[in-house]
């Protein structure tokens, strides 16, 4: 299967894609993630996307189509995968299409801005595995601690509210039309599905609602 999880930056599209790819065994791939681990280790794509990623605008549509054509034709993305915060923009949607890239389900996660903001100031990740947490709404067992590894728990340099705000601006601006993109796509070749979850309640509660969504 080969899903898109579409939503605002903090619509919760990481929590999911972890109970996603779990349930229907596919690889998660987050173009976000890829970034920090580039910018984390200091190779020269890190060096060149720091400073966008900061600022919270995006990365240039080449760039990421490049580093997504060069990840499914990895062997584990034969069975399929998922997208998480790609495509987030016209073009790079348009170059899946043009590239032959099916896509099976479109599955959008909607959240109301000030849900968002409120949200962001509370996230902890694992820059490891990208594992994601709330120190309210989703706490790790041991306070700043990751479940799996025990590994130190770190704050993201773009969850700033100010940053948070720009990057909400661009979502509505330049991945929000992606809705309507697919739904034509849909309307023109049944394909992909697109379905829409409301992305507030417990982790458990949307989880129930997008695996049901997906079939
Ligand atoms: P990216 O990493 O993709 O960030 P994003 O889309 O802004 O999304 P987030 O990761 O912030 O949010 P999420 O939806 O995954 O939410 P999460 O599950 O963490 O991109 C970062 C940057 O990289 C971009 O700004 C851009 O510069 C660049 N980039 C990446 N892809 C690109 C592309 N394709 N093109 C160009 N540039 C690109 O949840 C958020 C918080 O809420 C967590 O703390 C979580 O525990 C909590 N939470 C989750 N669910 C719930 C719930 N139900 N109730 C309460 N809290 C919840
Ligand atoms: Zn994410």
């Amino acid at each position: 299967m080969r899903v898109i999880l579409l939503g605002a930056p903090g619509a919760g599209k990481g929590t999911q894609a972890q109970f996603i790819c779990q349930r229907f065994d596919i690889p998660q791939i987050s173009t976000g993630d890829m970034l920090r681990a580039a910018v984390k280790a200091g190779t020269e794509l890190g060096k060149q996307v720091k400073e966008v990623m900061d600022s919270g605008g995006l990365v240039s549509d080449d760039l990421i189509i490049g580093l997504i054509k060069e990840r499914i034709a990895q062997d584990d993305c034969a069975k399929g995968f998922l997208f998480d915060g790609f495509p987030r923009t016209i073009p790079q949607a348009e170059a899946l299409v043009e590239a032959g890239i099916e896509i099976d389900n479109v599955l959008e996660i909607a959240v109301e801005d000030e849900e968002i903001v409120a949200r962001m100031s509370g996230r902890r990740v694992h820059p490891g595995s990208g594992r994601v947490y709330h120190v309210q709404h989703n706490p790790p067992k041991v306070a700043g601690k990751d479940d799996v590894t025990g590994e130190d728990l770190i704050q993201r340099e773009d969850d700033q509210e100010a940053t948070v705000r720009k990057r909400l601006e661009v979502y509505h601006t330049q991945t929000k039309p992606l809705v309507d993109f697919y739904q034509k796509l849909s309307a023109a070749q049944g394909k992909p599905n697109y379905s829409m979850v409301e992305g507030v309640g417990s982790v458990e509660q949307i989880t129930a609602k997008v695996i049901a969504a997906l079939g």
